[in-house]
């Protein structure tokens, strides 16, 4: 049984299949209202959400199915029963569990002990619904992915990570400019690039903003990752440089901007560039419910072996 956990976990051949669904989801909504009837989906959130919560469940009933949301107020995830429990109860329940987590080890429980579909809806390492939605957004402006060269500014976070191998397998250039240090796991980024090596991808590190003169992509996240509560001034000196606002666009004459939010205006991106014309932000967030509807079709659809 399939379930969609890191990215790894998905070929190059899968990734393209469900950009292919979700650009043919938006185009024709219709088409797929009775996909999922009957089928229902856990949203289990250990951390807060707008996008990714309300986008798994507005999916979920565009395609005739059921999402039922589970806070924490029963207790965080494992604390009140094990993670395996939680897992196996939920699976004689629903067709499916989409889970934010704090650990990644929560989403490999989740999916070791169920008995359905596990959707990584954000863990520490990993982002990998956002990714796919990212190059989706993407490719509504360039068809050939392997052209577009994509450059990640800022703090080396799951959503980083993400990029690397979501671009890895569908061999695009995507490089992180992050200060020294401060860059994306180095793990994940070495299996990502072995994937590269086959694909024609091109990945790269660096602290450097010129070495992404003539990229076509700017994309920016929080310079503090959620759960950590350093507050944004007390890192401004480390990131500034790496802001997304016109002096860095006009330096390195990139043309569209990407943010997953939630935005921290002035801080990693400037409101002038986020409502600006160059600006993909709410195209990209649009997008989450597309991609995040194909994922769960192609799931819960899936024949079980
Ligand atoms: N980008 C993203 O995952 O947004 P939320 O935290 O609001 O879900």
């Amino acid at each position: 049984m399939k379930h969609f956990l890191t990215g790894f976990d998905w070929s190059s051949e899968d990734m393209l299949n469900l950009l292919y669904l979700a650009r043919d989801m938006k185009k024709d909504p219709a088409k797929y209202r009775s996909d999922l009837l009957g089928k229902s989906i856990v949203i289990l959130f250990e951390k807060p959400s707008l996008r990714t919560r309300t986008t798994f469940d507005i999916a979920m009933s565009r395609l005739g199915g059921h999402a039922l949301y589970l806070d924490q107020q029963n207790g965080a995830i494992g604390k009140r029963e094990t993670v395996k429990d939680y897992a196996r109860n939920l699976s004689r329940w629903t067709d499916g569990i989409v889970a934010r987590v704090f650990r990644h080890d929560t989403i490999e429980e989740l999916a070791r002990y169920g008995t359905v579909p596990v959707v990584n809806a954000l863990c520490d390492l990993y982002h990998p619904g956002q990714a796919l939605a990212d190059f989706q957004t993407v490719r509504e402006h360039y068809d050939d992915l392997s052209k577009v060269k994509l450059a990640y500014f800022g703090d080396g976070n799951n959503v980083t990570n993400s990029l690397l191998i979501t671009g890895a397998k569908l061999g695009a250039t995507v490089t992180a400019v992050c200060p020294k240090g401060y860059g994306p796991d180095v793990q994940i980024y070495e299996k990502a690039l072995e994937i590269a090596s086959k694909t024609g991808a091109k990945l790269t590190v660096t602290d450097d903003v010129d070495a992404v003169k003539g990229y076509d992509v700017a994309y920016t996240d929080t310079w503090v990752s959620m759960g950590d509560d350093t507050p944004l001034d007390a890192v401004r000196a480390r990131y500034m440089k790496y802001q997304i606002n016109r002096e860095l666009l006009d330096r390195t004459g990139i043309s569209w901007v990407l943010h997953c939010q939630p935005a921290h205006r002035e801080y990693e991106i400037t409101s002038e560039i986020m409502d600006g014309p160059m600006s993909l932000v709410y195209d990209q967030a649009e997008n989450r419910m597309h991609v995040h509807a194909a994922i769960l079709s192609t799931l819960l659809n899936q024949v079980r072996s």
